[in-house]
């Protein structure tokens, strides 16, 4: 058995897996995201490692004979976020996360130094990643800047708990904006724009090699044998796309969690910086992926319903039996692919006296569909393959349908408790221990739902996707800084 530990935005969740028998145990615990001021998202490295602990209490507590079989740990992790250690190993602030916001002046600075740049590091310079987010704390925090002695991505900083190394994978190195895509390297012109220390970075490994072995302590606070070995793990995008098999060329996966992306495999590194593409290592060898890469996923679904103080589940009904809706923009945080804008915020236009809280939530949903069918739009370069479904906004029904008829392809839905970066994690794990050949991570999940696209439904939401659109443009200039 294999137990992989996914590090996400909003829980750190876990699963015990076998190759033959997938997912047999799984738990959850919540995690918060701390906003200390406008554009700012942060988590405290130690809460992750407290819900680390809860996830094992509770796997040992309720699956104890798959517990104690687990012969490996793999991990997935939030990309992008920055965790900084002093020459201690002591976590300096809290971490910086992959929608934090903050450092979007030193992203223009990055273009206009580096007008190559997104050739170089898959993606233009964008404020979440974290090379612009060091240059800014160098001017907006420089005491803590001062003390950095490493800089490690939120799963490495959980190995480094776990095994005392600090290693990462190409998959996460891939989302620094510090990293030589087409080499799988830390990148010098990079490193010295960003002024960050070649020895502040971990060490490359591949995603299923061991990056080391349990360490006393930690086995001891988590009720695991000392020992164990734990691979290096893959960045969430990547290690969900492992857990559904989506890793050779002509598969294709749709994640719709906290984040939203869609992700197409390649054997080359082929950037599109652009169109907002997203061209990174895959956790596999010698793959890379093309991804659009959404920062508001689902979350706004979950946003309107903390603010309608309903369930999300009655709003969704509310929503499918809602004739008419609002126009809606999810921008909670900015936006990543199509517009690479961290200044746009949520909207919503067109209401009236009569507009009822289902029909608010039904532009919810059609707003997420349709940042997804921009995010379509900006990916394709022919027709998309169908799409296999993972995360927890793809439990709707309604959004679904409506992504598929938006984009034209059908989409399979794996099941959300089967699938996820965490069984990619450990996937990864059971490759690092001999358990699978690297072939067999091309292995699919049985898919559980089949939403086909439907011709004439797509016409009548293209002319309001047209007006999503309109409204984005009429409101991103006053959204500018
Ligand atoms: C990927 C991305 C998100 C984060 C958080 O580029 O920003 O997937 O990893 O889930």
């Amino acid at each position: 058995m294999q137990l992989g530990l996914d590090l996400g935005t909003s829980a750190v969740k876990a699963v015990i897996a076998t190759p033959e028998r997938g997912v047999v145990a799984r738990a959850d615990a919540p995690l918060q995201v701390q906003t200390p001021g406008p554009y700012a998202c942060e988590q405290a490295p130690e809460d992750w490692w407290r819900a680390v602990r809860q996830v094992s209490a509770r796997l040992a507590r309720e699956a104890p004979e798959a517990w104690r079989a687990i012969s490996a740990i793999g991990l997935s992790g939030q990309m992008h976020g920055a965790v900084l250690l002093d020459a201690s190993g002591a976590v300096i602030r809290p971490a910086i996360l992959w929608n934090d916001g903050r450092a979007f002046r030193e992203c223009a600075t990055l273009a206009r130094d580096l007008p190559g740049i997104g050739a170089l590091a898959g993606v233009p310079p964008l404020p979440g990643f974290p090379a612009p987010k060091l240059m800014w704390l160098a001017e907006a925090e420089p005491a803590a800047h001062a003390r950095i002695a490493r800089m490690l991505m939120p799963k490495d900083w959980l190995g480094l708990r776990l095994h005392g190394q600090a290693v990462t994978d190409p998959s996460d190195a891939a989302g620094t904006l510090l990293f030589d895509q087409a080499r799988r390297d830390w990148s010098a012109p990079l490193m010295q724009a960003a002024g960050v220390a070649r020895d502040w970075l971990p060490r490359i490994l591949g995603s299923a090699e061991i990056a080391g072995r349990l360490r006393p302590d930690a086995a001891a606070e988590l009720g695991l044998p000392a020992g164990l070995p734990v691979a290096a793990g893959a960045g969430d995008t990547a290690a969900g796309a492992v857990g559904l098999g989506v890793v050779g060329r002509g598969d294709g996966m749709i994640s719709v969690g906290t984040s939203g992306q869609i992700l197409l495999p390649t054997r080359r590194f082929r950037p599109d910086p652009d169109r907002m593409i997203h061209a990174f290592a895959h956790a596999v060898p010698e793959m890379w992926y093309r991804m659009a890469a959404l920062l508001n996923g689902a979350r706004p679904m979950a946003w309107f319903a903390g603010v309608a103080g309903a369930r999300i589940g009655t709003l969704l009904d509310e929503a499918a039996a809602a004739r008419d809706a609002p126009l809606c923009l999810p921008y909670l945080t900015g936006e990543r692919t199509p517009h690479g804008d961290p200044h746009l915020r949520g909207a919503f236009w067109g209401m009236g006296y009569a507009t009822s809280r289902g029909e608010m939530m039904r532009g919810v949903v059609e707003a997420v569909a349709f940042s997804f069918a921009d995010a379509a739009e900006a990916l394709a370069e022919g027709p998309l393959p169908s799409l296999l479904a993972t995360g927890g906004g793809t439990r709707s029904d309604l959004l679904m349908q409506m992504i598929a008829d938006l984009l034209g392809v059908e989409i399979a839905r794996a099941d959300d408790m089967a699938s996820g970066p965490a069984y990619g994690a450990a996937r990864l794990a059971a490759v690092a221990v001999g358990r699978m050949t690297p072939g067999d991570l091309a292995a699919k999940p049985a898919a559980l739902h089949r939403f086909a696209p439907r011709a004439a439904v797509s016409r009548a939401l293209a002319g309001k996707l047209d007006r999503f659109r309109a409204l984005h443009a009429a409101l991103a200039p006053l959204a500018a800084e």
